[in-house]
């Protein structure tokens, strides 16, 4: 018998380890304009991930970050906020502040007003008279501001002459865009028409960051570089698909963007909607952006447009009220700070969608993401048809659990296969249980944050995992109509949930319809 020991184990996995980063371009030398550099974003999220790429080595030589924005302040007062923040936000519990003196370095601040000519030509002066050249070719705009303000914005940076529409050979310049993208089909399409005016498509990254998530990629690779799967992968053997993002916190300081958005455009039009379209789009014909963008607007264009009627309920929406969660109280959404104390907005939402396609004809797939539900989980279950009614099936009736492969994308990030087996002991009895990839225990804590992917994809002109045109496009054409549906439409009663609950229990009848069920999503701490 041969022995493997460790070292060996992990030298065949070594040899067996495909990598397909060698055949991509490299993150190109540039500078970061980043316009609301006081914002959220910019704190939270973007400086943290552009410093652990740094840590980690991987950002471009050279590099440089300006932040704009309104409020005036000097560079040292912008690096110490950002460095407050990172100490605040970075998920990293070990991150080396030794190296931040360097990245500092690095950073500049530009005060100035989105509506005003001259703060432009400011930023033009501060952008040309640098150092190093290849700083100046190279430009990524990233607009971490209000959707209202994109386009004046983009125009601006036009006339100035610092964002170009024609190709110049040797530089480039790209401007990144924040969700939401318009508030429905039409103001999407406007803002696409208003936007192109002033880049090629190619230079626009409308970002999704659930696309950044180590998980959701991996729905590609689990799907295609599998043999075993893809055969079931489809109406004969599946019987119903779920696709549940939970979050047990509120809104908190978001407020006034949430009354605005609500979680149909907040969660659905993008998040969830992207993660269906992994889940069930066919096979690219390559691994380039457009052949995958192709397939997943393609998947998108079947999904049955919902309908909604007062005989056909396919969506359910909803609103907390107060509740509890985890032994405290939580006031009802009402009661958040700028919200309207007669707010219609939902903070629930459950749908029933239909693919009309060859593969997917009839399967229902069942969305749902929720604020203040009683865990923060992400994740797809794959539920599959039953067996037939003989033997264990006709004993066990609706206790023989089916089968179902849960694609866990945050957090306790996996992959798990439930099956029946037999309970050891003298009796015979059966239940579920469990064959269980875990993302920490294979490859260790660290996976990297959402943006730092798609900061490097954004530096190395990969549009991947960026959303085209016809894919947000056809992604509002599908929450449109519920859009329309529940604008103005009063909340009822039966829509309210009480914080720290599932939602309104419209939701579950949802599935009832079909004989189905939600399936409980893994929290922190389920192994
Ligand atoms: C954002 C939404 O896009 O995604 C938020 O605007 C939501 O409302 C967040 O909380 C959820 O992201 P994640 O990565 O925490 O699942």
């Amino acid at each position: 018998m041969i022995k493997i020991t460790m070292s060996e184990e992990n030298y065949l996995e070594e040899l067996l380890t495909c990598r397909l980063d060698l055949k991509k371009r490299a993150v190109e030398p540039c500078t970061i304009v980043i316009f609301g550099a006081s914002g959220d974003l910019t704190g939270r999220k973007l400086v943290p991930a552009l410093y652990h790429l740094f840590c980690e080595k991987q950002l471009p030589e050279p590099f440089r970050i300006i932040g704009f924005a309104r409020r005036p302040k000097s560079d040292e007062q912008w690096r110490n906020e950002l460095l407050a923040d990172l100490k605040k936000f970075s998920k990293y519990k070990d991150l080396d502040f030794s190296r931040w003196p360097v990245f500092a370095q690095r950073v500049g601040y530009c005060q100035g007003d989105f509506g005003d000519a001259q703060s432009y030509e400011n930023l033009r002066q501060r952008l040309m008279t640098s150092e190093s050249e290849k700083w100046t070719r190279n430009l990524v705009f990233y607009l971490a501001v209000s959707p209202s303000q994109f386009l004046e914005v983009t125009e601006s940076l036009n006339t100035t002459g610092l964002l170009k529409k024609e190709d110049v050979p040797g530089s480039w310049q790209r401007v990144v865009v924040e969700k939401p993208f318009g508030r429905d089909l039409v103001s999407a399409r406007n803002l696409n028409l208003d936007l192109s005016r002033f880049t090629q498509e190619k230079q626009l990254y409308r970002i999704d960051h659930y696309l950044g998530k180590e998980t959701v990629q991996n729905i590609l690779m689990f799907r295609f570089s599998n043999f075993i799967f893809e055969p079931l992968w489809n109406r004969n053997l599946i019987d119903n698909v779920q696709i549940t993002v939970s979050e047990d916190l509120g809104v908190g300081g978001r407020g006034g963007y949430y009354e605005e958005a609500g979680a149909l455009r907040d969660m659905v039009q993008n998040h969830l909607l992207q993660v269906l379209a992994l889940v069930a789009m066919e096979p690219p014909v390559s691994l380039e952006a457009e052949s995958v963008r192709d397939e997943k607007v393609k998947l998108l264009k079947s999904i049955r447009p919902p309908v909604v009627t007062e005989n056909y309920i396919c969506a359910v929406r909803g609103q907390y009220i107060e509740g509890e969660s985890n032994g405290q109280h939580i006031p009802a959404y009402r009661q958040e700070p700028r919200i309207n104390l007669q707010s219609n907005i939902e903070t629930f939402v459950a749908l029933r969608l239909f693919i009309d396609n060859w593969r997917w004809a009839n399967v229902p797939f069942y969305l749902r993401t929720g604020k203040r539900l009683p865990r923060s989980a992400s994740e797809v279950r794959i539920g599959f048809r039953a067996t037939p009614n003989v033997l264990f099936a006709a004993q066990c009736g609706p206790h023989l659990d089916t089968n179902s492969l849960t694609l866990r994308l945050q957090p306790n990030e996996g992959i798990a296969l439930h099956f029946n087996g037999k309970v050891p002991g003298t009796s015979t009895e059966i239940r579920p249980v469990r064959m269980n990839f875990d993302y920490e225990s294979e490859y260790g804590a660290y996976t990297p944050e959402a943006y730092e992917r798609l900061l490097l994809e954004i530096m190395a002109g990969d549009s991947t995992l960026f959303i085209r045109r016809d894919e947000v496009e056809t992604a509002w054409g599908i929450v449109d109509p519920l859009l329309q549906a529940w604008a103005g439409k009063p909340l009822e009663k039966n829509e309210f949930y009480a914080a720290g609950t599932w939602g309104p229990s419209a939701a579950d009848d949802l599935l009832q319809q079909r004989g189905h069920k939600w399936r409980m999503p893994h929290g922190i701490g389920d192994k």
